[in-house]
């Protein structure tokens, strides 16, 4: 028996579902008008002359062709809008070498009609100005990257940050930011990464920072922040790195920033912290980082280094220690950088591996230390 003739229909079906396909594929490309239209007021708003990074901003298809622009392919809304003043790719690197773009302007409100932005990436463009819009906070509910550091925004942290509860990643450092730490920042309960690093926040640390319970690195360094270092902090489970170094902070370090499991470096160095060091601290195995420079701490250097402490910095200088340097230093496995000069110490420096090719610089202004490479006690 003959296979039967293929209906007439067939083709016509194979037809129809191929125009299916390509339409499919179409709006996969195709960019929300109204998406559209934000990013033009938000190119109005900024300007870049040498590199041409908005040069390819023009006609319809803003999601495939837009510099810096990605859209989700389900629906065509603009999800990531990521543009670097540093970066080697063709445009930020036409010949091959990378050059630091400069771009002035300011972040237009515009910003926030993408309202299924993920990520927001405007940072080290050195001249962009103004106010973070604070329709950024309100607007932007699927945010997870907000990164605009290296620029010269002023005005204060959206006081409703906290609600973008996505978010992962907030980078506002090297900008001229002030007024204080919204405390809301301590419901965003995603964030891993909190950098307002050099800027002219003021006022205390949040004293909930400890609910930001996924916190891995906290960069608040180099403000004008004041009050104490809160306990909380101690209980932030995943914290590798802290530093709250430059600022006017007061009071004591809290013992229970030792205990943290993973902390990797801590800079609380040219504050006014008094107190004494925590043992827990020096105990603390994974600490490779531990700068108190400029301070005030007081009270003697608790002995309980061990052969597991590995410092590659432990600058404690210029503070009022007192009491001798401990023996228990001289069992490190490795001390990189030692200073413990500018303080109140005495008496004979340990004999052991780590003190045989230390400066007698880094014990220098004590009160009368001796031995080692400070020549021999009397
Ligand atoms: C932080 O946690 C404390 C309890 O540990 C709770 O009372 C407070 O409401 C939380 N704050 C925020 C902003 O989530
Ligand atoms: C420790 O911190 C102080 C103040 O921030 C800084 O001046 C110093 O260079 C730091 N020490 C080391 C060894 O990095």
């Amino acid at each position: 028996m003959a296979s039967p003739a293929p209906s007439p229909a067939a083709p016509l079906l194979a037809l129809a579902t191929f125009a299916v396909l390509v339409s499919a594929a179409a709006s996969a490309a195709a960019c929300s008008a109204t998406d559209r239209e934000a990013l033009l007021a938000i190119r109005a708003a900024l300007s870049e002359a040498h590199l041409g990074v908005f040069s390819s901003w023009t006609g319809t298809e803003c999601c495939t062709n837009w510099y810096g622009v990605s859209c989700d392919p389900t629906t065509g809304r603009v999800a990531d809008l990521t543009l670097r003043g540093e970066a080697d790719d063709a445009v930020m690197a036409p010949d091959g070498r990378p050059t630091s773009g400069v771009m002035s302007g300011y972040i237009s409100d515009a910003v926030c009609r993408l309202d299924r932005l993920s990520s927001l990436i405007l940072a080290d463009w050195k001249q962009i100005s103004g106010p973070i819009p604070s329709c950024v906070a309100t607007s932007l509910s699927y945010l997870s990257i907000l990164e605009l550091s290296g620029n010269r925004l002023t005005g204060e942290i959206p006081q409703s940050v906290g609600i973008l509860s996505r978010l992962t990643m907030f980078n506002l450092a090297d900008n001229l930011i002030s007024g204080s730490i919204p405390c809301s920042i301590s419901s965003l309960a995603s964030l891993r990464h909190l950098d307002l690093s050099n800027n002219q926040l003021t006022g205390g640390i949040p004293a909930n920072l400890g609910n930001l319970t996924m916190l891995s690195r906290a960069l608040l360094g180099r403000n004008r922040l004041s009050g104490p270092i809160p306990t909380s902090v101690g209980s932030l489970t995943r914290l590798a790195d802290l530093d709250l170094s430059e600022n006017q902070l007061t009071g004591s370090i809290p013992d229970s920033l030792g205990s943290g499991h993973v902390l990797t470096s801590l800079y609380l160095g040219s504050n006014r912290i008094s107190g004494g060091i925590p043992a827990s601290l020096l105990q603390n195995k994974g600490l490779g980082i531990l700068n108190l420079s400029r301070n005030a701490v007081d009270g003697t250097i608790p002995d309980v280094f061990t052969s597991q402490s590995y410092f590659m910095v432990l600058d404690l200088s210029r503070n009022q220690l007192t009491g001798t340097v401990p023996r228990s230093l001289a069992s490190a496995t490795y001390v990189g950088h030692l200073d413990l000069s500018h303080n109140r110490l005495c008496g004979s420096l340990p004999a052991g591996p780590p003190f045989d090719h230390l400066d007698a610089e880094w014990f220098a202004s004590n009160s009368c230390l001796c031995g080692g490479p400070l020549g021999k006690c009397t």
